[in-house]
Order: structure tokens, then C-alpha cells, then sequence
């Protein structure tokens, strides 16, 4: 088996094979999936909600992201990894993005950052990718503009959404990226914009048709306690598995039957 790179990627596209994509956040996660051949792990700033308890993503820091990319790095052999820039560590001042965007690749050891955003966002992936820094863009339900959105609400309802997503997914290809993560949009707007860019869409709340999908792994295995969005599936319910072994384990040690 080969290792992944983004080149891959866009052939997967071109040769109508869809791409699997979840995030994960430490070493044996990602040697888990690796193993089962998912061709991108994400270490998304979804690691501030779904492993450190916070509200959202906003205070996730470079410090966060580059602890949990290098555990991620750690486990994978041949899946691509993308780091996620965490909110304003690209936004200040292309210096400050192309600082951080490389310390992800340097010292985090992802081979791609992801940047939320589209338009407003197109000189700051121009500026990654003109200094060979691979850029994922991702719109739609962007979870750091949750206070402008008024909460996690699908995207692109209304035709001028439509038609500003349109644009935000044309000035992400224009810029250099190589992918690009749909999220919260309707399935008919995430297929016409998959339909237009030849760069890989990746969907996640955004129907079938995009070219590939992403979930995050603690949603896919039922360690996400009640917290369910509609368009995710759940593959197994550990939570019941791993409380079941953990009552086991504390029952024997009280009546002295481990060890
Ligand atoms: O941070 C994250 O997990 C993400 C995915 C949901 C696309 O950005």
C-alpha cells in the first residue's frame, strides 16, 4: 500500500472514486483508521467540543492543534492528515497565517491545514498554497462563525446564499486548494457546486453526491452522549460498550475477583 498524498486525491475525483474522510485526535485512533484505509484523517478543531468539552471551537488554540496533529501523525502510515487552523491564527495577517499554517506542517507533521471561508478567505489560501503549503478550504455551516450564523443552522437556503456559496467554492478552487469540506448545505446546492469545480468536495450534512464524506469518529462510534445532528450515523454505540466493561471491572474489584 502507498501513502496518500493530495495528488491522490484530486485522481480519486477525476476517477469518480469517492474519498473517506474522519477526523481523528490521538495516536491510536488514527492507527485504527489508518489501518482500515481512510484515505484523509482530520484533526478538526472539532477537538475543542468533542474531546475537550468546550462550548465550540473558539478557543482552540495552535498550542491544541499541534498536541493532537503530532498524536495523529504518530498512529497513521499512509492516510493524508490535515491539520485545521483554529480561529484567528490565519485570519490576523497573512504573516501570521503563513507562520502557523507552516509550524502544522513543520512541527505538527500534517501534510494540509484547513481554513473556513471563501471569498473572504481566497488571499489568505493563495498566500499558503503560493508557498507550497496545501490548503483544504470549507464552507457553508462554519462552525467558527457561529455567532454570525446565530447558532449551527444549515447554509444556502435562500438563492442568494446559493449563489454566495457558489462563489465562496469558486474563489476557494481559484485560490490554490485542493479540496474542499461542504458543510450544512442542501444536497441540491452541494451538487451543482460539486459539479463545477474540479477540486474534490467533501460533504459532511450535504447530501450524496458530493465526492467524498466526512464524520467526526466520535459521532460514527456512539461516544458523542446525546448529541446526535440528523445526517450523521451512528455505526455502533460504544458508550454502552465501555460502561458495561467499566462497571465489570469496578464490580470485580470491589468483591476481590480481579485480579
Ligand atoms: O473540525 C471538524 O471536525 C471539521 C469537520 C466537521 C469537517 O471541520
Amino acid at each position: 500500500m502507498k501513502k496518500i498524498t493530495i495528488l491522490d486525491i484530486q485522481r480519486y475525483k477525476d476517477e469518480g472514486r469517492k474519498i473517506s474522510m474522519l477526523t481523528a485526535y490521538d495516536f491510536q485512533i488514527s492507527r485504527i483508521l489508518d489501518g482500515c484505509g481512510i484515505d484523509i484523517l482530520l484533526v478538526g478543531d472539532s477537538v475543542g467540543n468533542v474531546v475537550m468539552g468546550l462550548e465550540n471551537t473558539l478557543p482552540v488554540t495552535m498550542a491544541d492543534m499541534l498536541h493532537h496533529t503530532q498524536a495523529v501523525v504518530r498512529g497513521r502510515k499512509l492516510a493524508l492528515v490535515v491539520a485545521d487552523m483554529p480561529f484567528l491564527s490565519y485570519q490576523v495577517s497573512i504573516e501570521q497565517a503563513r507562520t502557523n499554517a507552516g509550524l502544522l506542517l513543520k512541527e505538527g507533521g500534517a501534510e494540509a491545514v484547513k481554513i473556513e471561508g471563501g471569498e473572504n478567505v481566497e488571499d489568505i489560501i493563495r498566500a499558503l498554497t503560493s508557498i507550497d503549503i496545501p490548503v483544504m478550504g470549507h464552507i457553508g455551516l462554519t462552525p467558527q462563525s457561529v455567532h454570525r450564523m446565530g447558532g449551527y443552522k444549515v447554509q444556502g437556503k435562500e438563492e442568494h446564499q446559493r449563489q454566495k456559496l457558489m462563489a465562496d467554492a469558486a474563489a476557494v478552487e481559484r485560490a490554490g486548494a485542493f479540496a474542499i469540506v461542504l458543510e450544512g448545505v442542501p444536497a441540491s446546492l452541494a451538487r451543482e457546486i460539486t459539479s463545477h469545480l474540479t477540486i474534490p468536495t467533501i460533504g459532511i450534512g450535504a447530501g450524496v453526491d458530493c465526492d467524498g464524506q466526512v464524520l467526526v469518529i466520535n459521532d460514527v462510534l456512539g461516544l458523542s452522549g446525546k448529541f446526535r445532528p440528523k445526517f450523521v450515523k451512528q455505526y455502533v454505540q460504544l458508550e454502552d460498550i465501555i460502561r458495561k466493561a467499566v462497571t465489570d471491572y469496578a464490580d470485580e474489584v470491589k468483591a476481590g475477583a480481579f485480579p
